[in-house]
């Protein structure tokens, strides 16, 4: 058991499984969603369960200011501005990005809830040395004006931001024997990968019933998968887990990353289009939108059988629908509904 960890909780948990009937006739398996885009603050997402563990942390740390990292439309950092504007703290969010032409999507949430945005062209050196020395750069000077501040990783990614969805996967085995579902999967994106991981060793620790698959929304070379065991390591050396998987356990399909992090694809606007008109839920074209278009792919396939039991995580991150390349796109495909009298 691994959480006797302290946190902060501001979620609405736990949040709702729900059944979609319509696409489940269609698809001919019995799909479910998880609703972790409705977790409150911010517009909700994932990142919020990682948060309650980091705030509580930062505030023992005796922080002022939340400072973390990602790309420009970066829906971490717009829930570290959330929580930061919610707890009287100040939040600055760095970017080795370009700067997309225009204040939308996720940068205006951020300036919403008062956090600064940092952008800064990539010079084209190791990325993550750049946001070391932008961090240094940065921290610096919210230090010489008296600010404690708190770094967060990545995507919330490390052993604390990973026990938000080890806490989720105890919740899910409940709501799942609850509704009888033990023989399902869940299906969940796989990014800076803590919601993978976190619900990967809490099914495994507490002796979930629950399977698991991760569909890799951005390239999953060899590098990645040492990555992937090299994070399950430090969390198993970290709070001495008693498990020992192999590499082959850590089921994620590499088959769905299109044209890249954050690329449109039409594919993935069908899926999102499919989900709205079907069951009046809104996805987002970089992880969730991906996610459903490998569903969708995965059903044709047969990788997922007729009949079978399928969970599928919804992260959040609808905000990514009016960054402005995406946005074109669907306009493109969406104009000739709106009739203009
Ligand atoms: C909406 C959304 N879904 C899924 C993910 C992937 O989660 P993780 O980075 O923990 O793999 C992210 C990460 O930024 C996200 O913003």
């Amino acid at each position: 058991m691994l959480l006797n960890h302290e946190k902060i909780n501001f979620l609405h948990l736990p949040t709702p499984l729900e059944y979609l009937p319509t696409l489940s006739k269609e698809l001919q398996i019995e799909l479910y969603i998880k609703r972790d885009d409705l977790t409150g603050i911010g517009m909700g997402g994932n990142k919020l369960r990682k948060l309650e563990y980091f705030l509580y942390d930062a505030k023992q740390k005796g922080a002022t200011t939340l400072l973390t990292l990602g790309g420009a439309q970066t829906n971490h950092g717009r829930l570290t501005a959330a929580v930061a504007a919610k707890h009287g703290m100040k939040c600055v969010i760095l970017c080795i990005d370009e700067y997309p032409g225009e204040v939308s999507a996720n940068i205006l949430l951020d300036r919403l809830m008062g956090a600064e945005v940092v952008l800064k062209k990539s010079d084209g050196r190791d990325v993550s040395l750049q946001y070391d020395e932008l961090t240094k750069e940065i921290s610096k000077r919210y230090e010489l004006e008296g600010e404690v501040v708190y770094p967060i990783p990545i995507g919330g990614s490390n052993e604390l931001g990973m026990l938000g969805y080890y806490e989720c996967a105890m919740e899910l085995t409940k709501q799942a024997e609850t509704l009888d579902l033990e023989n399902a999967r869940v299906i969940s994106t796989v990014g800076s990968m803590g919601t993978y991981m976190g619900l990967f060793c809490g099914l495994k620790n507490e002796n979930s019933p629950l399977a698991l698959t991760g569909i890799a929304i951005l390239p999953f070379e060899e590098e990645k998968e040492i990555h992937l065991m090299n994070y399950f390591k430090k969390i198993k050396d970290f709070y001495s887990l008693p498990l020992t998987p192999s590499a082959s356990d850590f089921d994620v399909e590499t088959d769905y990353i299109r044209e890249g992090y954050n690329k449109p694809n039409q594919k993935v606007r069908e899926a999102i289009y499919k989900m709205a008109r079907k069951e009046a839920i809104i996805l987002d074209p970089c992880y969730t939108g991906k996610t459903f278009a490998a569903i969708l792919d995965m059903v044709q396939q047969g990788k997922i059988k007729k009949g079978e039991t399928i969970i599928f995580l919804h992260t959040g991150g609808q905000p990514g629908i009016n960054t402005p390349f995406h946005r074109i796109e669907m306009e493109k495909e969406l104009i000739d509904g709106v009739t203009i009298l």
